[in-house]
């Protein structure tokens, strides 16, 4: 079972191990909320071993009855509310979703698997942020203590811990990645990198909050995907992988690239996006930089991220310009709401 496989990453995963597994029954448990959309995987749909469940983590009635049906021998565990600024005006749906959802899953492929643990597995995907802020040097390490700073890394922190001590208490057999931020096709334009080349595309202003000396690193998410089939197949028992992009920007040098490259597809003359940047109010409690070492995951599993930046970036500007009918989709009704809250 993938779960949230309607979403940007998850619908990534599940075309890979669609594509790969053609033995496996894989089944995409997905609520999808408003970040959830089936048009992400219009391709593989009709896949004999692709079967869809339209499920909701935070019931468990439903999750127990889905793990009765099909008696999952692999989890991997991607639903979740995923946008940082949105736990910040309503932590409760992140609370609800990332903890109670995750310790439902638990609860049910525990119940399910009890005595019989061997050959099993709870794939956890989580995130960087957990670790909380760096300054100028330095990268996290799987051995970095905890130290979530946003209602959304603090809600993934805590499922972090409670897989971890599900393993401990219950002999759960678990894997946790902490990735870094993703970008690529299907990525909702909530976030950075999607939101700012529609804007730059339909000459919106682009808000760049605080200095926008922020910096992330940045991984294509098929990567991603590379690397949670690779630690779901052959990573070790209770153990935890980084996974990132040896991929550092600080936001507003990602901006300025993104504008460059939109005025050439554009055909607009060269500076014209970049007039589109707006400087506005910081995002509260604002990480200043994350930085992931993936070091463990490259020497023990030999990951390492096959797509360069600047073909990732071109790859996800491509198809951006390609799928007006998925923007328009995705950015009517709630989107327009949640934009001008947030923005306005
Ligand atoms: P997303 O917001 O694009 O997708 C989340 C998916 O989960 C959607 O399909 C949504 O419908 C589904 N979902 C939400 N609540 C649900 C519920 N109650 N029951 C069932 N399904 C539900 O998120 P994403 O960016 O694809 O992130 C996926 C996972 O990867 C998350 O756990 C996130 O914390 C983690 N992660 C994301 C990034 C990133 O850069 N996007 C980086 C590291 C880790
Ligand atoms: P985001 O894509 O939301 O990912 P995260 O906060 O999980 O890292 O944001 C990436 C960076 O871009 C982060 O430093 C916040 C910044 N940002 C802006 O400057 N303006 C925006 O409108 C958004 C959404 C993000």
């Amino acid at each position: 079972m993938i779960t949230g496989g309607a979403g940007f990453i998850g619908s990534h995963v599940v075309r890979l191990f669609v594509n790969t597994y053609p033995n496996y029954r894989i089944v995409n448990l997905d609520a999808l909320t408003y970040a959830g959309n089936l048009e992400n995987l219009k391709d593989i749909e009709n896949a004999a071993n692709y079967i869809f469940e339209h499920a909701d983590i935070n019931n468990a009635e439903q999750i127990n009855g889905l793990f009765a049906k099909y008696k999952f021998d692999g989890v991997i565990h991607l639903a979740a509310e995923s946008h940082v600024d949105r736990s910040i005006t309503d932590p409760n749906a992140f609370i609800q979703t990332n903890v109670m959802g995750t310790a439902n899953l638990l609860n049910a492929a525990r119940t399910l698997w009890k005595g019989n643990e061997e050959g099993k597995r709870f794939y956890h995907v989580s995130t960087d942020e957990v670790y909380g802020s760096l300054g100028e040097t330095g990268f996290f390490l799987e051995t970095t203590p905890y130290d979530p700073q946003s209602p959304y890394s603090a809600s993934k922190a805590a499922s972090d811990h409670l897989v971890r001590a599900y393993g401990n208490t219950y002999h759960m057999p678990f894997v946790i990645t902490n990735c870094s931020n993703n970008y690529g096709p299907n990525h909702f334009p909530e976030k950075l990198i999607p939101l700012f080349i529609h804007n730059i595309k339909t000459n919106r202003p682009l808000p760049v909050y605080g200095d926008g000396k922020y910096t992330r690193d940045w991984l294509y998410v098929v990567d991603h995907a590379r690397a949670i089939d690779l630690v779901f197949h052959k990573g070790r028992n209770g153990e935890t992988y980084n996974i990132g992009g040896f991929n550092e920007w600080q936001n507003i040098e990602l901006v300025k690239l993104l504008c460059k490259e939109m005025d050439v597809r554009l055909g607009r003359e060269a500076g014209e996006s970049e007039k589109l940047i707006n400087y506005i109010k910081d995002r509260p409690g604002h990480d200043r930089r994350y930085a992931i070492d993936a070091t463990k995951l490259n020497k023990e599993l030999g990951w390492y991220p096959s797509v360069t930046f600047e073909e990732g970036l071109s790859k996800t500007i491509d198809w951006y310009m390609a799928n007006d009918e998925w923007l328009n989709n995705v950015t009517s009704g709630e989107y327009q709401k949640y934009y001008s809250t947030q923005y306005n």
